[in-house]
């Protein structure tokens, strides 16, 4: 495999490393354990994400347990290096360190598992680490299972870190635990890495440099996490709920410190790249996804997710889903509508009760109530779609395009079998099985439906009284 690790160039001083190689074996899953999700995305993104908000702008992947998906997700906005075989922290951060051409003055080593840990803290702990070989971040944990202990000297300096494998009962008591972030000395790791042994596992720990550290009469200093809930190592399912449930509720109470409000942040499913304006209310049950922009006093939910979508003010979504669509303002939406990639929704317009738009562009104010589905068409303002309507996109073969225009109406159960036109003002009778294009003005009915006479308007916009009824319902528009 070829390797091209992120070099710093000579006036960088900082290098993160991230370790990514590791079996992950307690989450019994055929997909990396970085690539669980917490919040909506991969635990790795998070990790990552700190980084590069901190400021850190070389970042280097340490893959080798499922190389492939990790390098798949990540992508290349990050140097690699092959961990084979994987033989525990120390081995990971030595591979990476030995293929750096030039060594940064600082080594920053983050674990791809820590989804909670932010770039401020993560400052603090770069700053804390001027004349030190190493600088850890700590946490007083009330359950410490499963973490390394960090162990003190009378004098309260860190003396050693000890894994909970090897921990005897006093030390297994100790509730100051290591996160396994660390900043390092660059020149003094690299000069080290290399002496560390074999732990009677069999991996090399990369906590043993603490104590070498110490030996040498270096510096280490152990800087606590701001928030101790930052360092959740995510090792099995029950870590990944803990720390989803964490990651949810912290974006929650971001967005509610800038006037959201969220009716039950236990149940709401936001992720970490949504933004939503000031006075808007999101009910239980929503999942905002990917790259969603909420505009201001919207009303969203319940049960509605929506996924790298933009929605303008003041619109609102009941019990719907909507992806990767732009929503105007003042739109409301549902309940049971669903917006298909594609969909431009227009100021003002109404869906509602299984309507389903795909690809398509709704002029403002177009009003589709009921169940329906608008796929690669553009609909003009004011155009009401009646219960039933459906474009017949595709031929088996292609799909095509409908076109209709601005206050044109569409009765219930209209087919438009596309590619077909429909002129501004125009309108169908129920069940019309539009198969040709249809005049501006001109009333279409039947199936195959043919054009019948103007459509009649009244005064008020809406359709007038049709004075003589056709016996065979032909007219009868439904709304
Ligand atoms: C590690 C620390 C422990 C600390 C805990 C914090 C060691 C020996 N122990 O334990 O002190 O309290 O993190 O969460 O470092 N990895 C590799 N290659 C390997 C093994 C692991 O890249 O050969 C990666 C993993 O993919 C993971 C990270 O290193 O992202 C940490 O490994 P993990 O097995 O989770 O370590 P812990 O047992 O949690
Ligand atoms: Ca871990």
């Amino acid at each position: 495999m070829d390797e091209i690790p992120e070099q710093p160039s000579e006036d960088d001083d900082i290098l993160a490393v991230v370790l990514a190689a590791g079996m992950g074996t307690r989450m019994r899953s055929e997909l990396h354990k970085s690539l669980h999700r917490v919040a909506g995305d991969p635990i790795l993104f998070h990790v990552l994400d700190a980084a590069s908000n901190a400021g850190i702008a070389h970042i280097l992947l340490v893959v080798g347990h499922k190389a492939d998906q990790v390098r798949q997700a990540a992508g290349t906005g990050v140097g690699y290096v092959l961990q084979e075989p994987q033989l525990g922290t120390g081995h990971a951060l030595l591979q990476a360190v030995a293929s750096l051409s030039l060594i940064p003055r600082r080594l920053v080593v983050l674990s791809a598992d820590t989804p909670l840990l932010t770039a401020d803290t993560l400052r603090e702990m770069i700053e804390a680490s001027s004349g030190a070989a190493i600088v850890l971040l700590s946490a007083h944990l009330p359950d410490p299972t499963g973490y390394g202990r960090i162990v003190r000297k009378q004098d309260g300096a860190v003396a050693a870190i000890v894994e909970e494998a090897d921990a005897d009962a006093g030390t297994r008591a100790m509730k100051e635990i290591n996160s396994g972030i660390y900043c390092f000395d660059g020149p003094w790791l690299a000069a080290n890495l290399g002496g560390l042994k074999k732990s009677p596992t069999g991996e090399y720990y990369l906590t043993d440099l603490v104590a070498m550290a110490v030996l040498q009469g270096e510096v280490v200093r152990a800087v606590p996490a701001g928030d101790p809930a930052e360092v959740l190592g995510v090792n099995d399912r029950v870590q990944l709920a803990e720390a989803d449930r964490a990651l949810r509720a912290r974006l929650c109470a971001s967005w509610m410190g800038r006037g959201v409000t969220i009716v039950d942040p236990a149940a709401t499913y936001l992720g970490k790249d949504v933004v939503i304006g000031p006075d808007s209310v999101i009910y239980p049950g929503c999942h905002l996804r990917g790259r969603t922009v909420i505009g201001e006093g919207c009303e969203i939910g319940p049960n509605s997710i929506i996924e790298d979508t933009t929605l303008g003010d003041r619109c609102v979504v009941v019990s719907s889903m909507l992806e990767k669509s732009k929503v105007a303002d003042q739109v409301s939406i549902g309940p049971f509508s669903h917006l298909r990639p594609g969909a431009v929704i227009g100021p003002s317009v109404r869906l509602g009760n299984f309507a389903e738009v795909k690809n398509s562009t709704l002029g403002e104010g177009v009003q589709m109530h009921h169940f329906s589905y608008i796929g690669d068409a553009e609909l003009g303002a004011r155009t009401n779609v009646g219960a039933g309507t459906v474009t017949c996109n595709f031929d088996g073969k292609r799909k095509h395009r409908t076109i209709v225009g601005k206050d044109v109406f569409l009765g219930s159960d209209t087919m438009l079998r596309a590619p077909v036109e429909l002129g501004d003002g125009a309108a169908t009778g129920a069940g019309a099985v539009v198969t040709k294009n249809v005049p501006a003005g001109m009333l279409a009915v039947g199936m195959p439906a043919r054009l019948r006479r103007a459509r009649a308007v009244s005064k008020e916009g809406g359709d007038a009284e049709v004075e003589k009824a056709d016996s065979s319902g032909g007219e009868r528009f439904g709304g």
